[in-house]
């Protein structure tokens, strides 16, 4: 078996990476850390749908059955695309593997890190455990230029929100996190609310296309002043008290409810909560970026995929005079390559693991 040493050289290296944190089954083929051969996202979107929300028993299931499959498909891609090279008459090979081991779902973890485990195993390759959440932070560098660092990351997904100092791709630091919701599950459980269906980003950001988003002050929580933990709870529930009215207005007799609104409120009301949403974050990344001199901002997590928060990014980083970097939308939701390619750098630093290494689902990190 190859050891960390027999990589730290210039030549072309080749990972395949596994994601299993929630529910997208992915694997990923990438070269030298940023140049992505195959990359296969099996999404469950439509298991989930009837719930409004991941079922982390249904997701555990469904990672089982679709893990190899979606790793078959992957190699047999990345084995077309690698062996059509004319400069390139070896073989196809696997030089690592990286998985995604924190954090996440515990019974999606494991999926995911079992079939890693046994991959290494039987090519007798290193493993890698790699955090989701630094790779979320490493997207926007796949099929694009090295990130230049020091650099502040906002991650916001269903399950997480952080904001890091990343002084490189290795060395990442949590500045803050939501102190109750992620910010992908505000935006899910606000669209449930509204009756707009699950997942509810893409389908918040559609009807807030419509709406006006100066027709309702919905409150944006900063806590303390100086602060770079994020709460979204609140939002959540002036939301909900707009729609069906307050708990006394409603014991006092005043009727609300979803179906005394028209589709052009629930798109206002789409809308007026998508910009608070997107200043909430924006105004922890500013403060994070002056306080931490950063030369670059980082979006990442499958709420980075919403345009109003993109726009407003870029918005910042003119205002300030940071550079921003976005992921293609492909790698901003779940997916392999941004395990594949940070796995890379951890592989180059000596960062590998045995086959004890552990699932972690802990979340604030
Ligand atoms: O990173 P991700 O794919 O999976 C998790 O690790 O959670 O993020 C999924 C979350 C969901 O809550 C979804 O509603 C949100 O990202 N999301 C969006 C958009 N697309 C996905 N939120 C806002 N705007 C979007 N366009
Ligand atoms: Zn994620």
């Amino acid at each position: 078996m190859k050891n960390a040493s027999d990589f730290q050289r210039s030549d072309n290296i080749v990972i395949l990476g596994i994601e299993t944190t929630c529910d997208e089954t992915a694997c990923a083929v990438v070269e030298n850390s940023r140049k992505v051969i195959s990359s296969v996202v099996s999404s469950q979107v439509e298991l989930h749908a009837p719930y409004g929300g991941v079922v982390p028993e249904i997701a555990s299931r469904a990672h089982l059955e679709m893990i190899n499959p979606v790793i078959s498909q992957t190699i047999n891609r990345a084995r077309t695309v690698l062996q059509s090279r004319q400069d390139n008459t070896s073989e196809f090979r696997i030089d690592a593997i990286a998985v995604a081991n924190t954090p996440g779902l515990i019974g999606s973890l494991l999926v995911g890190l079992m079939a890693a485990k046994t991959l290494a195993w039987v090519w007798r390759v290193p493993l890698i455990g790699v955090n989701h959440l630094h790779a979320h932070a490493y997207a926007p560098a796949l099929d694009a230029e090295p990130i230049n660092y020091p650099a502040v990351a906002l991650i916001a997904s269903g399950g997480h929100t952080s904001l890091y100092f990343c002084q490189s791709c290795l060395d990442v630091e949590l500045l803050g996190a939501t102190i109750d919701d992620a910010a992908g599950e505000a935006f899910d459980k606000v669209s449930a609310i509204l009756g707009l269906g699950y997942p509810g980003g893409p389908a918040i950001e559609r009807a807030a296309k419509m709406g006006r988003a100066d027709r309702i002050k919905f409150p944006r929580a900063l806590l303390d002043e100086d602060s770079l933990d994020f709460s979204f709870s609140g939002i959540k529930t002036a939301v909900l008290y707009y729609v069906n009215g307050t708990p006394g207005a409603i014991r006092s007799g005043v009727t609300k409810g979803i179906e005394k609104l028209t589709e052009q409120d629930k798109a206002d009301i789409a809308a007026c909560f998508q910009a608070a949403m997107v200043d909430m974050m924006v105004i922890k990344l500013r403060r994070a970026a002056i306080a931490y001199k950063a030369k670059t901002l980082i979006i990442g997590g499958g709420v980075s995929a919403n345009s109003a928060l993109r726009e407003a990014v870029c918005k910042l980083g003119e205002d300030i005079g940071a550079k921003v970097r976005l992921p293609a939308l492909q790698y901003a939701c779940d997916n392999a390559a941004m395990v594949a390619g940070l796995g890379y750098h951890y592989l180059q630093a000596g960062k590998i693991d045995d086959l004890q290494l552990d699932a972690i689902p802990t979340t604030r990190q």
